[in-house]
């Protein structure tokens, strides 16, 4: 059986997370998959949701099976986190999943039920991992122009003009906030024109919430997708717990549906459901259900939010640091956009061989394209980071 298959690509930011761990250079820097780093380079269990895990071991007094859904309680915090009160409640489901990608399959299979094999239009360029989820639930992708690398700017009116052709009924992939890999944003002005164009064109907006919390703040991080909540009869997002609350292992997410009435939104729930039941039966419990209870209590919210906001901090400052260190080296702006954008990752527009020689030479582990993880920066060592970026871009020499 075995011998049928061929070889598979291995995913390029795992594979290099591989590769950090058995370079055994002391002075290596890891900017390439995206964990958050304090300054110590550690990822630490965040103090709330320690003591949210206590609670659940001390309270837990069953293992028996939770449902398709997972936790009620959970789905519900995490709609009030990503959607607020835009919506009437009575339009939005939840569906706890195996983390954010695991959201982003399940509504990319639940689409594929509503209009097999419907297009989908993806940020250009756009997270590695959505076209291959994409594709595995049996949907087509198109590119749509979003990043202009000169500028370090959104090529918004390139944008809008794609989408205003794309035919009624296609899907639209957002990155919610924090765009992964460009760290460039919409404001909220575009986000209301791009509404516009959704609504008119017929087109269903698919939101990716990978970061909420990690570039302007919780609630300015949701804006846009509340904006848009409010204005477009039919939504999905797939929201990730794995960043903001530091649970990467324990797989925590939310497909949230939107429907245009609460009897559609029933629909669509329902299909979901159906859904993950052939795929996985029913998520994990354990990270969700400490999330829950780090939402649900005011005081451990509390503290989550400043250890979050400290997160958010930090990258900023990293984020300047780090540009005022590559302007004193390169004696130019070209860097400068580091600064403005916002979230854990910028590409720096380096290609891929300088890429490859940063790793090679100076053990800088950055991701093809040249996307940096802005939190992997070394707090005490960005002149010899910037150094090294101007040893291998042509432009230095
Ligand atoms: C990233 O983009 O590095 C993260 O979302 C981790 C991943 O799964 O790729």
């Amino acid at each position: 059986m075995f011998e049928q298959l061929s070889p598979a690509a291995p995913d390029k930011i795992l594979a290099l997370m591989a590769e950090f761990r058995q370079d055994e250079r002391s002075d290596k820097v890891d900017l390439g998959v995206g964990i958050y780093r304090d300054a110590d380079g550690r990822t630490p269990v965040l103090s709330a949701v320690r003591k949210a895990e206590q609670r659940l071991y001390d309270a837990q007094d069953t293992k028996a099976y939770v449902g398709i859904a997972g936790d009620v309680g959970f789905n519900a915090a995490m709609i009030d986190l990503a959607l607020g009160d835009a919506l009437p409640r009575e339009r939005v489901r939840g569906a706890q999943t195996p983390g954010g990608c695991g959201a982003l399959r399940i509504i990319a299979e639940l689409l594929n039920r509503a209009r097999a094999g419907a297009n989908v239009w993806l940020s250009d360029p756009t997270w590695p991992n959505h076209k291959p989820i994409l594709a595995a639930a049996g949907l087509a992708t198109r590119d749509y122009p979003y990043f202009d690398a000169a500028t370090g700017k959104v090529k918004f009116d390139e944008m809008i003009a794609a989408l205003s052709a794309a035919p009624a009924g296609d899907i639209v992939l957002l990155h919610g906030c924090c765009h992964n890999p460009t760290g460039a944003n919409l404001t909220l002005d575009e986000w209301r024109a791009l509404g516009e164009v959704l609504v008119a064109r017929g087109l269903f907006p698919f939101i990716d919430m990978a970061y909420q919390g990690f570039g302007d703040g919780l609630i300015a991080d949701a804006a846009g997708v509340r904006l848009l909540a409010g204005m477009v009869p039919e939504m999905a997002v797939a929201a990730s717990c794995s960043k903001n609350f530091g649970v990467y292992r324990d797989r925590v997410g939310c497909a949230m549906l939107i429907g245009e009435d609460a009897a559609r939104a029933d629909l669509a729930f329902g299909q979901i459901q159906s859904v993950t039941r052939g795929a996985y039966s029913m998520p994990p419990d354990h990270g969700g259900a400490a999330v829950r209870i780090v939402l649900e209590d005011a005081a451990l919210r509390a503290d989550w939010q400043a250890e979050l906001e400290g997160m958010r901090t930090r990258m900023l400052r990293l984020r300047e640091a780090f540009a005022k260190a590559l302007r004193q080296q390169t004696n130019s702006d070209r860097f400068d956009f580091l600064a403005e954008h916002r979230g854990m990752f910028s590409l720096l527009g380096l290609n891929d061989a300088e890429v490859a020689r940063l790793k090679a030479e100076h053990g800088i582990y950055a991701v093809g394209g040249s996307r940096i993880n802005v939190a992997g920066l070394p707090e005490d060592d960005l002149d010899r980071i910037a150094a090294a970026i101007v040893a291998v871009t042509s432009a230095a020499s």
